[in-house]
């Protein structure tokens, strides 16, 4: 069948077989190979997109129900160099292997979307799908509160220029 994805703002025409995963057709027909392919179980994260802004595990997603939806991926966060989140993990050492971060710094672009000044409690809440094996998860945290400042100064400078 042949579906229309939208992907980081750009209209894709598709052939899928009706039970494709978008992260399959993400990576393997679109070639992003920014999303990740962990457990294919819905429990690691690492696949995680946003769809209409909510963040979802592709790897249990099916590419036709995402037809005509907003899809984001990592790449299309970074199109025009690192977004704040992604500055604020490397800074703050929230990066080890790398493999989970995709999908986190998906959940967390969502996250930080939705709530300008999240607490560390609401970080590890949205965190709860993402799981990372090497670092402990505080690195992360601090990367989400410092991009949170940053992004807030950044907007009462603004305001006051
Ligand atoms: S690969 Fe999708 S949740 Fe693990
Ligand atoms: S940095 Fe290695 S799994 Fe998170």
């Amino acid at each position: 069948m042949k579906i229309n994805l939208k992907v980081n703002g750009i209209l894709e025409e598709v052939e899928v077989d009706a039970s494709a995963v978008l992260l399959d057709v993400l990576r393997d027909k679109l070639h992003l190979t920014g999303t990740k392919e962990g457990c294919r179980e819905g429990e690691c994260g690492a696949c995680t997109v946003l769809i209409d802004g909510q963040p979802v595990d592709s790897c249990l997603y099916s590419a036709a129900a995402a037809a005509n939806a907003e899809i984001e991926t990592v790449e299309g966060i970074s199109a025009n160099g690192l977004s704040a989140i992604q500055k604020a993990m490397v800074e703050e050492g929230g990066i080890q292997c790398g493999f989970c971060t995709p999908g986190i710094v998906m959940t967390l672009t969502a996250l930080l979307r939705q709530n300008a000044d999240p607490t560390p409690q609401d970080v590890a809440v949205a965190l709860n799908g993402n799981i990372c094996r090497c670092t402990g998860y505080s690195r992360i945290v601090s990367a989400t509160l410092k991009a949170a400042k940053n992004a807030m100064a950044q907007k009462a400078g603004d305001a006051h220029a």
